[in-house]
C-alpha cells in the first residue's frame, strides 16, 4: 500500500482538486486497493466544508467525482503515516516541515511532479480566480505522480 496526502492552505481549492483528480486516475488504473489518497489544509478555517465552487465546477466539467471530500486540517500523525505528503506551495512546505519537526516526513513539492512547467508553485485560485490554470498543473502532476508510484512498486 502506498499512501498520498495532498496539502494546501485551506483544503478547499487545490488539494481537494488533486485528491479528486488523482483518485480518478488511480481508479482508471485499477489501483484503488493499493493506493490510499487524502487531502488536508495547513489552516483550520474551512474544516468540514466541501470543495470551493470553482474546484467543483472544474471537476464537474471533467466528469471527476469529489463525493465525500470535506476539508480537514493536517495533523502531526499524518506526517508519520503518509509515504507522500505533497504541498502545493512554499508556505505549505514550510508549515509541514515545521509541524514535522525533528522527526521528519516524506514531504514533496507538487510542482516538482510537473517538470518544465515554468511555475515554482501551484498558483492558489482562491487568490488568482484561475481554476483552469491550477487544474492543468494538477492534472499533469497527478499523471506523473501515478507513473512514479507504479515504477517504484
Ligand atoms: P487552497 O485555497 O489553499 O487551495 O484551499 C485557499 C482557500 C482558502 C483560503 C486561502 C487559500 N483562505 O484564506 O480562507
Amino acid at each position: 500500500m502506498t499512501s498520498v496526502l495532498f496539502v494546501c492552505l485551506g483544503n478547499i481549492c487545490r488539494s481537494p482538486m488533486a485528491e479528486a483528480v488523482f483518485r480518478h486516475y488511480v481508479e482508471k488504473a485499477n489501483l484503488s486497493d493499493q493506493i490510499h489518497i487524502d487531502s488536508a489544509g495547513t489552516g483550520d478555517w474551512h474544516v468540514g466544508k466541501i470543495p470551493h465552487r470553482g474546484t467543483r465546477s472544474k471537476l464537474d466539467e471533467k466528469g471527476i467525482s469529489y463525493e465525500g471530500i470535506r476539508a480537514r486540517q493536517v495533523v502531526y500523525e499524518d506526517l508519520q503515516k503518509y509515504d507522500y505528503v505533497i504541498g502545493m506551495d512554499d508556505d505549505n512546505i514550510q508549515a509541514l516541515r515545521s509541524l514535522a519537526g525533528k522527526s521528519g516526513a516524506n514531504i514533496y513539492r507538487f510542482i516538482d511532479f510537473v517538470p518544465s512547467s515554468g511555475y515554482n508553485e501551484v498558483p492558489d485560485p482562491w487568490y488568482t480566480g484561475n481554476f483552469d490554470e491550477t487544474y492543468r498543473l494538477i492534472d499533469a502532476g497527478c499523471r506523473n505522480l501515478l507513473k512514479e508510484i507504479i515504477k517504484k512498486t
